[in-house]
């Protein structure tokens, strides 16, 4: 093992050793290379003569750069978006995002969490997290309704074993008795537990009320407290949007951070979908424990080691589209700008809402429970996904997702208001042309 590996390692045990057992091996073994990015560190700070450190080039003290990609970066220097990004993020933006997280999420308060790591989205924070967190045949607990990456990312290329519990009650809640006892079952059987939670959900478009937080909260402390370890990773891919006064506001990450030394709350989440740059690829990881006397060495040995693994994977994540991530966050407007999107989503849901409360759909299809997020699914009564999605759109012309046998996801995100009732009149019919 290299010998930074071990020094983190150990700040690590000493700060709280179930986080040394939650580690997979590659985590143990991750580590922040010295070498050359520290070399060059050091030289940005002392070498004021000559800087031959940098694996860029340089003209005129600063990146060489060609007026044809400068030109559509008005604003911008060279050496604030095409050089490097530091493998952890550019610092700037690690603390506004960090800074977001505590007034976005009030039970951070009086809570440490670390410095988010930047990631190339929130697709490769998760696969990020895994490398650091799960060995092949670790399980990961999440419901039977969920994002088809997931399987790909921790399943496929991880061999995590994926182990499901039913999302709703016949009542139309999240269903945390089936959580309880699915959680309850994995720790029967297992030292260590990964608990996926994703809200707003994809693809129902269903967040936790408070009570159902409450409980799941309390489930996952229990088995905590009676010696498994349990990590908890909060993809929050749309987080803020949250569209009905009972879906909880905050992240479940923040009801979770150092309820007990065996708990290790993640938090994924990202620009791209909360700030509308999807291309962009900007994501954050940042972990939330029990981390000893010193938690800022403990959250400093697991930032150390997340970025390595970064390092080794895609070096860093583009410093261009984390300038203007920045750049935006910390631009007067922003808050407004957000407002303003967040209201048109707003209006969406509530067209969905008011349009399916019509009766005439009854016999075609159920409306999964939905209050937030960019999506919401019907459960098809009559007729078959793929039939009816193939023949909407060669009928019609009128694209939505299939999934499985019976559900159909409607992404409202990406509809005018004055489409849906189009959108969901063409489905009927769609349902009455098969049936
Ligand atoms: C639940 C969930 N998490 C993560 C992602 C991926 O986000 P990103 O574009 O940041 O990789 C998606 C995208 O569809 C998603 O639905």
């Amino acid at each position: 093992m290299n010998p930074l590996a071990k020094d983190l390692n150990a700040i690590i045990e000493n700060g709280n050793p179930h986080l040394m057992e939650m580690l997979s091996e590659i985590g143990k073994n991750l580590f922040f290379p010295k070498g050359i990015l520290s070399q060059s560190a050091e030289a940005k700070e002392k070498a004021h003569k000559l800087n031959a450190t940098i694996g860029i080039a340089k003209e005129g003290n600063t990146a060489m750069v060609m007026p044809s990609v400068m030109h559509h970066l008005a604003g911008l220097s060279a050496d604030k978006s095409l050089t490097y990004a530091p493998s952890f993020g550019i610092p700037e933006l690690r603390k506004s995002w960090q800074q977001a997280q505590y007034e976005k999420n009030p039970s951070l308060a009086g809570h440490t969490i670390s410095l988010p790591v930047v990631t190339n989205g929130i697709t490769h924070g998760i696969s990020v997290f895994a490398d650091v967190w799960l060995d092949p045949g670790d399980v990961v607990i999440l419901p039977d309704m969920f994002w088809g990456n997931y399987n790909m990312i921790l399943n496929v290329r991880k061999h995590a074993r994926l182990s499901h519990y039913s999302i709703f009650t016949p009542e139309g809640g999240y269903d945390t008795a089936a959580f309880d006892a699915a959680v309850r079952a994995e720790a029967a059987k297992n030292d260590k537990i990964t608990v996926l939670l994703n809200f707003p959900h994809n693809p129902t478009g269903y967040t936790l009320t408070k009570a159902e937080a409450d409980r799941i909260v309390a489930v996952l402390a229990d088995v905590a407290a009676s010696g498994t370890n349990v990590i908890v990773v909060a993809d929050d891919a749309y987080f803020g949007l949250f569209f009905e006064p009972e879906a909880m506001r905050e992240s479940i990450f923040a009801r979770l951070c150092g309820i007990h030394p065996r708990l290790l709350a993640v938090k994924l989440d990202g620009a791209t979908k909360e700030n509308y740059v999807w291309g962009l690829r900007i994501g954050f990881l940042t972990y939330g424990c029990q981390a000893g006397a010193a938690p800022e060495k403990v959250y400093d040995a697991l930032e150390r080691k997340t970025a390595g693994d970064v390092r080794g994977n895609i070096s860093n994540a583009s410093h261009l589209s984390q300038r203007l991530v920045h750049e935006s966050m910390t631009n007067p407007a922003y808050k407004a700008e957000k407002e303003a999107k967040y209201k048109i989503l707003e209006a969406r849901a509530k067209k969905v809402k008011a349009v399916l409360a019509d009766p005439k759909y009854a016999d075609a299809w159920d409306v999964y429970p939905f209050n937030s997020g960019y999506f919401m699914c019907v459960r098809l009564k009559t007729v078959k996904a793929e039939a009816l999605r193939v023949h909407v759109l060669n009928t019609y012309g009128v694209g939505v997702i299939a999934l499985g046998e019976t559900d159909i996801r409607v992404a409202f995100s990406c509809l005018e208001e004055n489409d849906v009732q189009d959108l969901f009149d063409i489905l009927l019919q769609g349902v009455e042309d098969l049936s």
